[in-house]
């Protein structure tokens, strides 16, 4: 019975992702008694090192991710005895033969067969190699007990992601493949559906009539830190917007799914993600910015610029800021435009989606009641103040009538007392599970790589001659808000100016 027994092979158990997310996230499951009966982590990797060493490694990482409340000495003893390692080369098939071997025996001291489950924890080029060779030892062919999980990126352009997935449902069929975009197993980014579907009050709004534009804002303090080497061959485009925005527009504006099941959700965000007006070359530069970050200021501390960083190049053309202008050709959302921008060494660390609604057809009160009166708006916060604003214009006190804009506040953290599961925990958990509604299905990857290709291509053979374009500590080149003050609007700065 895969629900009581599960192993969970992590390619790349000594790297960064295992140590920062993927074994904190376990610990916290085991921890609320959420893992099977039976559960062994079955870490992977180059260095060489025996299962106590990996388990003090690994201890570390989940003491700085938990805080000291959280962490118990004897949880972790407990959970400590599920880890275990093997070193190796993924690239020799003894490792994967080896690795039959260990999975067998696991099962065997169960007396019983679990749900197997690979995670690639790797550099993006391992695969190429890993899936096949998980299939070649024989580990893939258990359809209903194997799955495999992979990171972005799924390719670096519609082609390649075309045939990766190509690669991939030749080895294990599609329902066997969990693509991570680890936004989905954000809290925030699922309550969009619950504020959305789960209230009578806002879908009947949630359309062209009365909406005016959206916006949706990823924007990171951080640099590129020691990834640089990833980075210069991605840029913001495929780093955050071909998938995390992407994600989050997706369950902004799609379709009412009848019900949470997998392939409804993902059947109605794929019907979302056609229907996004494709760009035509000549107007990229209308409908995209691109940024690159010079040295500047954040916090009070001078910081270098992006051609300064570790394993950039002096002369790279990289961009660490993307804006994007977006419609939909469907019914609902005919002109209306979604402006979505990200970027890296912005002033503040903030996701937000806010929803900004059509003024009044008609205005009774006299100009100088009004002089301070905003549209309607519905902030949704993703991070790292959790909550939704309702923005609408009120009374202000006194003799005369005059309006001002004020709020409405929902703060997770004062309505709910409970903690918020890291993301990971979420979807590892829905990986064991079986559920795929918070995993991208290939149509959706392909898709998203579609609507982007133009950008890519266009900027892939003209690079950007005004690079480094904005300081580190502003929002962005002075580009970006071109493109939304054309039109007639101007962004919306996360503390809400
Ligand atoms: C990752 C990107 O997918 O998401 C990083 O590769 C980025 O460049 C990160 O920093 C942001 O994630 P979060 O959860 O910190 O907002």
């Amino acid at each position: 019975n895969p629900d009581r027994s599960a192993i969970l092979t992590i390619f790349g158990a000594s790297g960064d992702l295992a140590w920062r997310k993927l074994v904190p996230a376990l610990y916290r499951l085991a921890q609320g008694g959420w893992l099977p009966e039976n559960f062994r982590v079955l870490g992977l990797g180059h260095t060489e090192m025996s299962d106590d060493a990996f388990r003090e490694h690994l201890r570390e990482g989940v003491e700085q991710s938990v805080d000291d409340e959280n962490f118990s000495e004897e949880g972790w003893e407990a959970f400590a005895r599920t880890l275990r390692y093997i070193a190796g080369d993924f690239l020799e098939d003894t490792i994967y033969t080896e690795l039959a071997e260990a999975l067998d025996a696991q099962e065997k001291s169960w007396s019983a067969k679990g749900c197997r489950m690979f995670y690639l924890a790797t550099p993006p080029s391992m695969i190429d190699v890993i899936p096949a060779k998980l299939h070649r030892a024989g580990l893939a062919q258990s359809r209903r007990r194997a799955r495999i999980v992979v990171e972005k990126p799924f390719g670096r352009d519609l082609e390649s992601a075309r045939a990766l997935n190509k690669e991939l449902t030749e080895l294990f069929h599609e329902h066997q493949i969990y693509r991570i975009d680890h936004y989905l197993g954000k809290e925030t980014v699922q309550n969009i559906l619950a504020f959305r579907f789960a209230n009578a009050l806002f879908e009947p709004i949630w359309d062209r009539r009365y909406i005016d534009h959206v916006q949706i804002t990823v924007a990171e303090r951080v640099g590129v830190g020691s990834r640089g080497s990833y980075y210069e061959g991605a840029g913001a485009l495929r780093d955050m917007i071909q998938n995390h925005l992407l994600q989050i527009f997706s369950l902004v504006a799609m379709e009412p799914p009848v019900s949470f099941e997998a392939e409804e959700v993902r059947n109605r965000k794929i019907d979302l993600l056609r229907a996004v007006r494709r760009i035509k070359p000549e107007e990229v530069s209308d409908v995209a910015v691109r940024g690159q970050y010079a040295k500047g200021w954040l916090q009070g501390e001078a910081v270098g610029g992006y051609r300064a960083e570790q394993d950039v190049a002096e002369d790279s053309s990289t961009e660490t800021y993307a804006a994007m202008k977006l419609f939909v050709d469907n019914w609902r959302w005919q002109g209306v435009p979604f402006y979505l921008r990200t970027g890296k060494r912005l002033p503040q660390r903030a996701s937000d989606v806010s929803v900004h609604f059509a003024q009044v057809p008609h205005n009774s009160f006299p100009a100088n009641a009004s002089a301070g009166w905003e549209p309607n708006r519905i902030e949704l916060h993703i991070q790292p103040e959790e909550g939704i604003d309702l923005r609408f214009q009120a009374k202000r006190p006194g003799l005369k009538m005059r309006l001002s804009p004020v709020q409405m506040r929902f703060s997770y953290k004062d309505a709910f007392k409970d903690r918020s599961p890291f993301a990971y925990e979420t979807l590892l958990l829905d990986v064991i599970k079986g559920d795929a509604t918070l995993f991208m299905r290939a149509d959706q990857v392909e898709e998203a790589w579609a609507i982007m290709a133009p950008v890519l291509s266009v900027w892939g053979e003209n690079p950007a001659m005004d690079f480094p374009n904005y300081a580190a500590g502003t929002w962005g080149p002075e580009a970006a808000e071109a493109l939304i003050a054309r039109d007639g609007r101007s962004w919306l700065s996360p503390s809400g100016g």
